[in-house]
């Protein structure tokens, strides 16, 4: 499985890692990257000294490359690009909007940058402003999305024809079938947020593994707000939201095992799918064996046809 993001990221296959609030940390981060995707390291509610930790620790786990996400509404967005370009990190997530003095000043330092979009004119933009690639965020990802989300199934192809950089399908994808699904859609890289929480190296609670690992395909609820919407677990405090402000009161930490059950958590609706807690050098074994699998299937369909 090879792209031109391999060589646009420097990496030997092209798959990456979401990035997760206080999840995509130096023990995820590294480990994805050893086993040859683009690790992201989250910079949401880190400070100035626990991004230099982790970003030190990330360097002391793996020599490959990785990202770092700059989420352009979460306050300190600014000061995270500096840091970045203190630490010569060599690739930025952008999300949640890219402003083009932020990705002007990148790209003048050399920096590869992927924008996460939700819908064609969004990608159309960023491929306008100079963007590396973009990352088509469909309506069944965990995390925030916009407010009018499109799915990935029509996103994916949408995007695909109407730009020329690469794209980068994110949301609803957890396994090699979903991978051979988004790379025949047009997609030239897969990036997985939920796959991986599920993974032995994701620094959370157990509490919310297993919770995904019981999770069916109704287990989660899309919570409309009046700037976005958010995919969080199903229970009875995500379904009593009133309002954006109780939302971020009641969002959970994820060290602590009774938030799980309490507050509120983001989780895609790929959380059904999930039903196994490996290594993630397991879970990148068995996307590409099942990415093979799903290509011969085709292969199969179509000699058939002929
Ligand atoms: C718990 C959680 C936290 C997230 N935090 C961020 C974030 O800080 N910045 C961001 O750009 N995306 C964030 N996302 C979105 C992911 O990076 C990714 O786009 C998404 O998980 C892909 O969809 P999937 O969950 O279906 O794989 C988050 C997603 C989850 C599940």
């Amino acid at each position: 499985m090879k792209s031109r993001l391999c060589e646009i990221c420097s990496i030997r296959v092209p798959l990456f890692l979401g990035p997760m609030r206080l999840v995509s940390t130096a023990p995820l981060v590294a480990a994805f990257c050893q086993a040859g995707g683009l690790g992201c390291l989250a910079s949401a509610g880190l400070s100035e000294k626990r991004f230099r930790l982790e970003v030190e620790e990330i360097r002391k786990q793996t020599s490959s490359p990785f990202a770092v996400n700059i989420a352009w509404t979460t306050p300190g967005a600014q000061k995270v690009m500096a840091w970045c370009l203190a630490e010569s990190i060599g690739v930025v997530i952008s999300s949640a909007g890219c402003p083009e003095a932020g990705l002007s000043r990148l790209k003048e330092k050399g920096l590869t940058v992927l924008q996460v979009v939700a819908n064609v004119d969004q990608a159309r933009n960023a491929e306008g402003l100079g963007v590396d690639g973009v990352i088509t965020k469909g309506y069944e990802s965990g995390g925030l999305n916009a407010r009018q989300a499109v799915a990935s199934l029509p996103l994916i192809p949408m995007v695909a024809d109407a730009v020329s950089i690469p794209v980068i399908a994110a949301g609803g994808i957890a396994d090699g079938r979903g991978v051979a699904a988004a790379l025949a859609l047009g997609a030239e890289g897969v990036l997985m947020g939920t796959r991986f929480l599920a993974s032995q190296e994701c620094p959370i609670h157990p509490n919310y593994k297993e919770a995904i690992l019981r999770g069916s395909d109704t287990d989660t609820i899309d919570a409309q707000f009046q700037r976005f919407s958010v995919r969080l677990w199903k229970n009875p405090t995500a379904l009593n939201l009133s309002g954006e402000e109780p939302l971020w009161e009641a969002m959970a930490d994820f060290s602590r095992g009774d938030d799980a059950i309490n507050k509120v958590w983001s989780v895609g609706q790929v959380a059904g799918l999930i039903t196994r807690c490996p290594s993630v050098q397991e879970i990148f074994e068995d996307i590409i064996t099942g990415f093979r699998e799903a290509s011969s299937r085709l292969q199969k369909i179509s000699s058939l046809s002929t």
